[in-house]
Order: structure tokens, then sequence, then C-alpha cells
């Protein structure tokens, strides 16, 4: 199977602190973004790479990935995550799959990507997630209003994998309706399509708060 990835790279890292985007920090002498697209370039099955990218920072990531015959496109990120994905997805052609996976979740491993290739191949819909490991609990107002049922529940990772077609009718869907989404499951799940599940790995976090760091440098040590 060949796919076509998108990597959403636009945003500020807010909650990281850092007064610039963390995608650009630096770990192990390599920039954030960096870490994750090589898992892609490496990948025959990838065709193409498209990122989503802050106007002002477009040159810094041209440059960064001058040397790349897979990255066939620098987008225009927007204001939210969503928004970023729209501006690469419409300028996708001749997929027949997508995949799309954060520009700060830079462990992914080849095991995860194959399950996902599997299941999206099968199915046309495939995200990855883990079990979580906390008990979780709907409170509202600051009261418990419910116990989800552990075995119920996954915390969602990405990437996550489309038939090209079905993730592009999903997005015009949720843009027509103005749907408001925290990942691209979501708005074909709104299409009333059966998403399925695949097992991620623990280390596929997303740095997100400065305490992520720390475990990105332990994630980096054990490999
Ligand atoms: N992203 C994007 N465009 C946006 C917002 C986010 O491309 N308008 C990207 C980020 O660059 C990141 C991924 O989406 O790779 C996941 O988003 P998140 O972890 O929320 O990153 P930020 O939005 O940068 O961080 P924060 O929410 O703390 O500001
Ligand atoms: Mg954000």
């Amino acid at each position: 199977m060949k796919y076509t990835v998108i990597i959403p790279a636009a945003g500020l890292g807010t909650r990281m602190g850092l007064g610039f985007n963390k995608v650009l920090l630096e770990i192990n002498g390599e920039p954030v973004i960096k870490h994750t697209v090589r898992h892609f370039e490496e990948d025959p099955d990838c065709e193409a790479i498209h990122l989503a990218v802050r106007i002002e920072e477009t040159a810094v990531m041209k440059e960064l990935f001058s040397d790349s015959d897979k990255v066939s496109g620098i987008h225009a990120g927007g204001a939210e995550r969503q928004d970023s994905i729209y501006n690469a997805l419409v300028n996708v052609r001749g997929a027949d799959y997508i995949f799309v996976h954060d520009g700060a979740r830079p462990f992914l491993t080849n095991d995860v990507l194959s399950r996902l290739k599997r299941k999206v191949k099968e199915t046309g819909a495939a995200i990855c997630g883990v079990k979580t490991k906390d008990t979780l609990k709907r409170v509202v107002d600051g009261k418990v209003k419910e116990t989800l049922r552990r075995d119920e529940v996954i915390a969602v990772h990405t990437p996550q994998a489309f038939d090209c077609s079905l993730l592009k009718q999903a997005y015009e869907h949720a843009r027509q309706n103005k749907l408001e989404v925290t990942d691209d499951s979501m708005m074909v799940e709104a299409l009333g399509k059966e998403v399925y599940l695949v097992e991620s790995t623990y280390d596929n976090i997303k740095i997100t708060t400065s305490e992520d760091l720390q475990l990105a440098h332990m994630i980096l040590k054990g490999k």
C-alpha cells in the first residue's frame, strides 16, 4: 500500500512555554520536526510528505527539508490544527490513503505504522491508541458524574489513517457544520463511518508540556 502523510506543525506550542514553536526545539541535536518526518522519509510506502507550517517559519522549514525528495508540499497553517491540516489536504492529489501525524510526536515506531497500514487497507479508517493506566471519570463543576469503564477507554495518538476520499469528505462536512474537533477521527465519526483502533506505544508521546521533554530524552536514551 502507498500513502501520503500530512504533518501539522503550525502550532505555537503555548503549553510548552518556550516562546517559540516546540517542533523547532532540538532534541539530540535535531529539531523535533526532523525526528518526526524521518519516520516517513524512511518508509518506502510513504510516497509524499506534506507539512503545514506557520507562515513566519516557512523559510526555516524549507531549509530544514531542502534535501528531501519526499517533502512535496509546505503549506500555510491555520488558526486551529484542523485548519492547518485542511490547507494541506486540499493540495493532496492522487493519493489512495492519507495518514495524519502530529509534528510534535517524534517517537513513532514501524510496528505502529505497519498495524495502521494493514487496518486502513482493510477498513478505510484506522487510528492508534493505548489503554489508559489511570481510572478516568467524567467531572462537571468539580463533581464526579460518571466513572468510565477502563476496558472501554483509549488514549488516542496519531498517526490516524484514512481512505483519501473519505477524509476529504469528512473535512468538508466538518467545515460546513462548524464541528469542533480534537482529532481527525472525530470528523470521520461524524459521517457515521466506523473507525478501527490498533495499538500504539506509550512512547508515542506528543511533546506538549515541559515535563514531556525529560520523558523525550529518556525515550531517546532507551532507543
Ligand atoms: N498545529 C498546527 N496548527 C495549529 C495548531 C496546532 O499545525 N493551528 C499542530 C502542532 O504544531 C502540533 C500538532 O498540531 O504538531 C498538535 O497540536 P498541539 O500539541 O496542540 O500543539 P500546539 O498547538 O503547538 O501547542 P499548544 O496547544 O500548547 O499551543
Ligand atoms: Mg494546540
